[in-house]
């Protein structure tokens, strides 16, 4: 019997705070800004993904979900595969004549996101950061993981700043080679822990302008992301790497929701107009805003920062102790179908469990007009995490493969 050549790893998913949108290569995923994200905590979402080279394979294959996945000629998914063999052949095998030619192997790997990829979540992110973590180590690769970023960017530009936890940033890089457009860690999730993201998932029946095809829509028709790639990320890159290491929130929530709502200003400027937020969106943002106005009016900072990528779902960002009054006032305007809330985190503890809608609450002040109350199901899930850590190495029990070499 042959040796058996497997590992398994998981990956987090991240949510930026400075949007990349919009590529100069499509190709290679070179993009027209730097950006920077919050790596979200692995234990409550992530994709985990084993890998197995065996000379008996025939092919390379992929499972998501337990469903195959073709890998086309040509496609994203066949490049990272062809890139990280590439590396085994260079980093290990060129260098040490008696390692096994795992590069010659066909691979076998199987994936699967313990989220529902319904629920409007990006998946490719963590996807594509777990299929390169495992390789990794399959081919026990002696590269460190702003090289191995290089290579899932490849596979889906924002999946680069999930080989981090922490707060990452992607670094445009100016060669076009792509050589120098990476992800590097600005801080490490032990840096802030504090940092909390309550995410909202909005119901959204229908299907919106994929991020691929929107952003580059975006590239070729709109006037104003050629002023915020010139004369606004640059700037706001370096502000947010500060905020981040000085642990100022403050200036945190500011510029990430100036940013959201750049991205989604370039998006209406594209033509024709793309629209990724809708009712349910705005009123979490009226909500958010009135809350901080209260609390900047008595004197006090920002309190909470909404960010919203390419989709209705919000993710809000604040300092675990206003969690639970950011809940509670989200609960008060988007009463919970019971479950709906995974309280994973504890915030209302067993009382919660029974009945969470008891828990809405608006605080003192607040002007209960900027939005309407909405029926249950408006927003149909709330996952309360946290700043979470980079990918994990996982056991050979974890493993998604059977003896065969087929999901279990
Ligand atoms: C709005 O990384 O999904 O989430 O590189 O074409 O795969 P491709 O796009 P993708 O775009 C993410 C866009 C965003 C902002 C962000 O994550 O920075």
């Amino acid at each position: 019997m042959s040796p058996n050549y497997q590992a398994t790893a998981s990956a987090p998913v991240n949510i930026a705070v400075i949007k990349y949108w919009g590529k100069r290569d499509t190709k290679l995923i070179l993009p027209t800004n730097s950006s920077l994200s919050v790596t979200l905590d692995q234990d409550h979402l992530r994709s985990t993904t084993t890998s197995r080279a065996d000379p008996k394979f025939t092919q390379d294959r992929l499972w998501l979900n337990g469903k195959v996945d073709e890998i086309k000629p040509d496609s994203r998914l066949e490049t990272c595969i062809t890139e990280m063999k590439r590396l085994r052949k260079k980093t290990v095998e060129d260098k040490d004549p008696k390692a096994p030619k795992l590069s010659t192997y066909h691979v076998h790997i199987a994936s699967y996101n313990n989220f529902p990829t319904a629920a409007g979540l990006a998946s490719s992110a963590s996807g594509f950061a777990a299929l390169v973590a495992s390789l990794s180590h399959l081919y026990e690769l002696p590269v460190d993981a702003s090289t191995l970023s290089l290579i899932s960017r490849q596979g889906s530009g924002s999946a680069c700043r999930s080989l981090f936890g922490g707060f990452v940033a992607w670094q445009m890089g100016t060669k076009s080679d792509g050589s120098d457009s990476l992800a590097i860690q600005v801080a490490p999730e032990s840096h802030w822990p504090e940092m909390h993201a309550l995410i909202c998932v909005v119901s959204d029946d229908k299907k919106g302008t994929s991020s691929t095809s929107g952003m580059q829509r975006t590239v070729e028709t709109s006037p104003l992301l050629q002023h915020r790639i010139k004369n606004v990320v640059p700037e706001r890159m370096e502000k947010m790497t500060r905020a981040i290491k000085d642990k100022d929130f403050d200036s945190f929530a500011k510029i990430t929701m100036a940013d959201s709502n750049q991205f989604h200003a370039v998006a209406l400027d594209t033509e024709p107009p793309i629209f990724y937020m809708n009712d349910v969106s705005r009123a979490i943002i009226a909500l958010i805003v009135e809350y901080n106005r209260l609390s900047r009016e008595n004197g006090g900072r920002y309190k909470a920062a909404y960010t919203y990528d390419a989709g209705p779902n919000a993710v809000v960002y604040a300092p675990e102790a206003n969690m639970k009054e950011i809940a509670s006032l989200i609960i008060a305007y988007f009463p919970q179908k019971a479950g709906d809330f995974k309280d994973v985190l504890g915030l209302f503890g067993a009382e919660g469990a029974k009945d969470i809608n008891k828990f809405g609450k608006v605080p003192n002040r607040f002007n209960e007009a900027v939005a309407q109350r909405f029926e249950v199901g408006a927003i149909k899930g709330l996952i309360h995490t946290k700043v979470g850590d980079g990918p994990r190495r996982l056991g050979d029990e974890e493993g998604l493969l059977n003896a065969e070499g087929l999901p279990k």
